[in-house]
């Protein structure tokens, strides 16, 4: 080689690494960027989708499309976990085909191999999914969302399409989507859950390839503010008793204005969902979780887990190289109130892991405003922060930055209502719906109220009354929130205070 190419080669070679480098220095640290939620590297993402756990590893697929940050051709997108707080990339699971772009749905483990797609005696995994055809879409068909299924050989890492798909039709309804498999044990078979426009359709199948209708629910209870999409049905435990919970996202007509998830309780026999109750639920009543649904095979652990954004602004909302990530994992329980039966949501106990050594206060008397950074030092997101108390007066946890802007997070006790305003809280102008007060019902009634706040950068979740009432909100000052404020203009006495910073897990 001359000296000449030679000196250009290893200019270049030099130049890529170090753009590379500082790529990946700038990685995951990019203003807004969640520290404790997953977010796909770059560009865009909506719904989880195909969550399964297996063999050790968590699995996180999710509408994902590589070429923008605004929504387009759906892919899979896929990330792995080993602990449910670290995630790591992988490369895209699934790509738009001559059927359609690749919509939402689920993935199980086909234990007994009913499908025959396992090979050598390895079980197979599969995915269940919606195949959305645009050109059906434009002509103005009402047939072109279909349910297809893409199978593993190889722990998730790669996925074939089935040659036999689409392996259930549509019988003309325009929204026909987003399937949640499971497998029934008592009658041995498969049961899809479906969002059909404005009810849920079950379906069974033996094989999951071959699938029989089995009824109706929904049209006449519930919200309907919006299509119905993204549903989920699972048993719960209830003291030795199981108890079928089905979850139902639609879109619009959440309870604080554009997507939100309901959820019903009761029971399923096999061929239909009866309700225990009519009265609409929610299970989270922040703007910004939406298309939660839960893992499949966990045992007897059922974990939820959202998109971190809504409608209304996910195209909008404004962070660069990617846009909008997913909840916290939450584990989903059953609590008794009176003579009925709610959800509960927890942060998954492996959150504890990004913890460092709380800082516990006891008996904080707050008249107007009590400064948390006082007694823990110097406030950097994300952190945690735990309260208990006797509810006898208004309190709000404020957050805030050096210019003013601040996301209040509180309890009204004249309402018994829980709210979180994020009316002055920096960047707003983005979309009309974003700046605003939002509300949330205590549905407890124990004398103490317990609160947990998972704060990242740029959002925040709030676990209230064991979970029993919980709410997601995004925000993104215009600089770091970096003060933690307790306010009661009438004074209240904060029995037990703990704050605990959070490791980022990139
Ligand atoms: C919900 C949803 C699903 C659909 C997907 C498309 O957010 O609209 O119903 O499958 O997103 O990306």
């Amino acid at each position: 080689m001359n000296k000449k190419i030679w000196l250009f080669t290893t200019a270049t070679f030099i130049s890529a690494l170090l753009v590379r480098s500082s790529y990946a220095q700038q990685l995951y640290k990019e203003m807004y960027r969640p520290q404790i939620h997953f977010s796909p590297k770059e560009k865009w993402t909506n719904d989880p989708n195909g969550m399964v756990y297996y063999n050790g590893t968590w699995h996180l697929f999710f509408q994902y499309y590589p070429d923008s940050t605004v929504w387009g051709p759906m892919h899979w997108g896929h990330a792995t976990s080993k602990d449910l707080v670290h995630w790591q990339q992988q490369p895209i699971a699934l790509y738009p085909d001559s059927l359609g772009y690749i919509f939402s749905g689920s993935a199980v483990v086909d234990k007994n191999n009913t499908s025959g797609l396992g090979k050598n005696g390895q079980a197979p995994l599969v995915a269940i999914f919606t195949h959305h055809d645009p050109h059906g879409e434009k002509e103005g068909r009402n047939n072109f969302q279909n349910q297809s299924i893409a199978y593993s050989l190889d722990n998730g890492k790669t996925w074939k399409k089935y040659a036999g798909n689409p392996v259930l039709k549509n019988p003309g309804i325009t929204d026909f989507r987003d399937p949640k498999v499971m497998w029934y044990e008592q009658q041995h078979k498969w049961i899809m859950t479906l969002a059909t426009k404005d009810r849920i359709t079950f379906y069974s199948s033996p094989d999951l390839k071959n699938w029989t209708k089995e009824s109706e629910f929904g049209s006449d209870v519930g919200a309907h503010g919006g299509v119905w999409e993204c549903p989920d049905l699972f048993a719960l435990d209830d003291n030795g008793k199981k108890i079928w919970v089905l979850i139902v996202n639609v879109n619009p007509g959440g309870p604080n204005g554009g997507s939100a998830t309901q959820y019903f309780i009761g029971d399923f026999d096999g061929n239909k969902f009866t309700p225990l109750y009519r009265d609409t639920r929610w299970l989270d009543y922040g703007p910004d979780e939406y298309a939660g649904i839960t893992w499949s095979n966990t045992g007897n652990r059922k974990i939820f887990l959202g998109w971190m954004s809504n409608w209304l602004y996910a195209n909008v909302v404004p962070t660069k190289t990617w846009r909008n990530a997913m909840t916290i994992p939450r584990e989903l329980k059953l609590k008794h109130v009176g003579k009925e039966i709610f959800i509960t949501q927890q942060p998954v106990a492996e959150l504890n892991t990004l913890q460092s050594k709380p800082v516990v206060l006891q008996n904080v008397k707050v008249k107007n405003s009590f400064d948390v950074g006082a007694s823990t030092g110097k406030i950097a997101l994300p952190v945690r922060l735990d309260l208990s108390l006797v509810p006898s007066k208004d309190l709000s946890v404020i957050l805030s930055n050096n210019a003013g802007e601040q996301v209040v997070i509180g309890y009204d006790n004249q309402k018994k209502e829980y709210f979180i305003d994020r009316t002055k809280s920096g960047n707003i102008s983005f979309q009309k719906d974003f700046a605003g007060r939002h509300v949330a019902p205590r549905i407890s009634r124990a004398s103490d109220l317990n609160c947990s706040l998972i704060i990242d950068v740029s959002s925040v979740e709030l676990f209230a009354d064991g979970g029993l009432t919980g709410m997601t909100e995004t925000f993104f000052p215009t600089s770091p929130f970096n003060n933690i404020r307790i306010g009661s203009a009438e004074g209240i006495v904060i029995k037990k205070l703990s704050y605990s910073p959070l490791r980022s897990i990139w």
